[in-house]
């Protein structure tokens, strides 16, 4: 595929027949349709996106895609993964202020190029390329794989916590009558099935890449980046590249990228990047452990014993 300008060469007739054969649950937390292709779970919408990615992304030697399952602190990622590129910017100049992370570091799956509506055109945007995906490491595309220059940052998080997140986030601004119970939300991560599950898979998947090639990607946790972030940043901007000369331009990104920050700033306070979420939604509380304040015991216990379950021998501890 060239680089210009052009939509993606796919057979459509060949996703249909493909996706006619796909497992699907039609009441998926009794209101979203959701197809398992390739062992993952997701809408339609972005099960054809990451199809036509997969079959026609080709990667450049700068390109950096950040990479996340929902909800384990993505727009924080973004947010300073963008800082760090930009450079120390005065206020008005800051592209933080000028719009969401989410506008600044597209979401492949859910960009215009993919899509009817495409708000980017990954094609004509300059290198370095900063984008982001949702989409497990078996599914990316193998010019992202195999490339040593393209760069992977992965986050993940706490799964209780992931899940509280969720929780709050699917419910954001519903009617009393269609909030989605915790327990049901529980039941399904457990089961693998939610947008982008299984959970313990996409973690692991992108694990033990990490292992393999450390120069190649980095795996973050929420947890850390919470408790030492100056020393998670300054390893982010490193593996980037763009190491910093002292700590106080890192104490400059870190500040940009709080939460009170971006919670605060109009653009998130009033805007919409997609029209189905606001972007305030993106920002609630970010606190360790909040899964305290929702959990039962029950639900603490059949939460631990996966967990302990899924990562064990994997060295990996959330
Ligand atoms: P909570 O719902 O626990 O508050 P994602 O960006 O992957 O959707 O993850 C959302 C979670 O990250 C939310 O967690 C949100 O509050 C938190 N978050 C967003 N921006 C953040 C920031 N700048 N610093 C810390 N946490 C942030």
């Amino acid at each position: 595929m060239s680089e210009k300008k052009s939509s993606p060469i796919v057979n459509n007739e060949e996703i249909e027949r493909i996706i006619e054969q796909l497992p699907k649950i039609d009441y998926f937390w009794n209101k979203i349709q959701l197809y398992q292709w390739e062992g993952f779970w997701s809408t339609l919408t972005t099960v054809k996106a990451a199809m036509v990615f997969k079959a026609t992304f080709k990667s450049k030697p700068n390109d950096v895609l950040l990479a996340s399952s929902m909800k384990t602190g993505s727009t924080w990622l973004k947010a300073i993964c963008v800082s760090i590129m930009q450079g120390n910017k005065e206020e008005e100049e800051d592209l933080l202020v000028k719009d969401n992370p989410h506008f600044h570091v597209p979401t492949i799956e859910a960009m215009n190029y993919y899509l009817k509506t495409p708000t980017h055109d990954l094609y004509t945007m300059p290198s370095p390329r900063l984008f982001h995906t949702h989409l497990p490491y078996r599914v990316l595309p193998d010019s992202i794989k195999n490339s040593d220059n393209c760069k992977i940052i992965y986050i993940t998080r706490n799964p209780k916590d992931t899940i509280i997140s969720m929780w709050h986030f699917f419910n954001n601004r519903k009617r009393l009558e269609d909030l989605f119970s915790l327990e049901e939300v529980v039941e399904y991560f457990c089961k693998g099935v939610h947008l982008y599950g299984p959970f313990f898979e996409h973690v692991l998947e992108y694990w033990e890449e990490s292992k393999k090639k450390p120069q190649k990607i980095l795996f973050l946790k929420y947890e850390d980046l919470k408790i030492d972030p100056k020393k998670e940043v300054a390893k982010i901007a490193l593996f980037l590249g763009k190491s910093f000369g002292n700590e106080e331009d890192l104490e400059i990104v870190l500040n940009k990228c709080s939460l009170e920050r971006l919670k605060n700033l109009e653009v998130n306070k009033s805007g919409s990047i997609f029209s189905y979420i606001h972007n305030s939604a993106y920002f609630r509380k970010g606190v360790v452990g909040d899964w305290k304040n929702h959990m039962t015991p029950e639900m603490e216990e059949q939460l631990d014993k996966i967990t302990k379950l899924k990562l064990q021998g994997s060295g990996l501890e959330l």
